[in-house]
């Protein structure tokens, strides 16, 4: 049991991994759903560039800038006193290992990130980064900035090619130095061998429940976004009474390895 007078560490979060204890993890932009969902216990907060689409309004992710994800981002470390904050770099902000450097210090220095996230394979970028000190969380699986070049948000990895990439690209980021590893929208048996063969934390969304933690956008969760939500989304609101209740019940449900159930992941 970590002290809740500090602030959770990647160490302690692998050493959950080791425990086989669940990790739970939800979004956040603001500080007062930072201190609900820290106030809960919930063990990291992602300062999502999802902010693009729940908070701005916009039709995807690529909305979000640097300077909105440094805003959301204090306004979140501001108000938390346990979890472990991770912050996106959004769209474009990681072209090179030298420019997503400059901009992860940002969200660090600035926002005092405790780890970066940036989607896909960039392995160079990877060993730059954490060569600087920074800490990285990979993304593989859907990758929402990319969606004007796949053309859609459907379930990667059902393939057996597609499925070998992950993996291959999955042990080349632990190898690089990333310290967590978020899947979105595959397979629920692939992210079960994901999380068996790698050592570091894998936290799905859409990804089943064999993952070592769970992530999900707390707007979704919470059924305050008026879009249709996708497969993997629980409405946590339903008959919780209040917001706080609905979160307490997400974290239960993650760390019980009830939630997601069958009709929440993917074949
Ligand atoms: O931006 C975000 O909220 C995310 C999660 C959906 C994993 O990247």
């Amino acid at each position: 049991m970590n002290d809740p007078l500090t602030l959770l560490s990647v160490l302690d979060l692998q050493a959950m991994k080791q425990a086989g204890e669940k990790i739970t993890c939800l979004t956040a932009y603001d500080a007062s759903f930072s201190a609900l969902i820290d106030a809960v216990g919930i063990d990291i907060i992602l300062v999502g560039d999802s902010a693009g689409m729940v908070i701005q309004g916009q039709p995807s992710t690529l909305s979000a800038t640097l300077d909105d994800m440094v805003y959301h981002t204090r306004c979140v470390t501001r108000a938390r006193k346990h979890a472990f904050v991770i912050a996106d770099l959004p769209f474009m902000t990681y072209s090179t290992p030298q420019f997503a450097a400059e901009n992860a210090a940002r969200l660090m220095r600035e926002a005092g990130a405790q780890m970066v996230k940036f989607e896909g394979a960039h392995i160079e970028t990877v060993h730059f980064l954490v060569a600087q000190g920074i800490p990285v969380c990979g993304h593989l699986g859907v990758l929402p900035q990319s969606v004007n070049v796949v053309g859609s948000y459907k379930v990667r990895g059902r393939t057996t090619t597609d499925a070998e990439l992950i993996i291959e690209q999955a042990l080349a980021l632990q190898h690089a130095g990333i310290g967590l590893l978020v899947v979105e929208c595959i397979p629920a048996v692939l992210a079960k061998q994901l999380s068996q063969l790698l050592d570091i934390p894998v936290i799905g969304i859409g990804a089943g429940v064999d993952c070592d933690g769970q992530i999900l956008v707390s707007y979704d969760m919470l059924n305050i976004t008026r879009n249709k939500h996708p497969r993997f989304v629980k409405d946590f609101m339903h008959g919780a009474g209040s917001i706080e209740a609905a979160i307490r019940a997400y974290k239960i449900a993650v760390k019980q390895a009830e939630f997601p159930a069958p009709e929440h992941s993917y074949l």
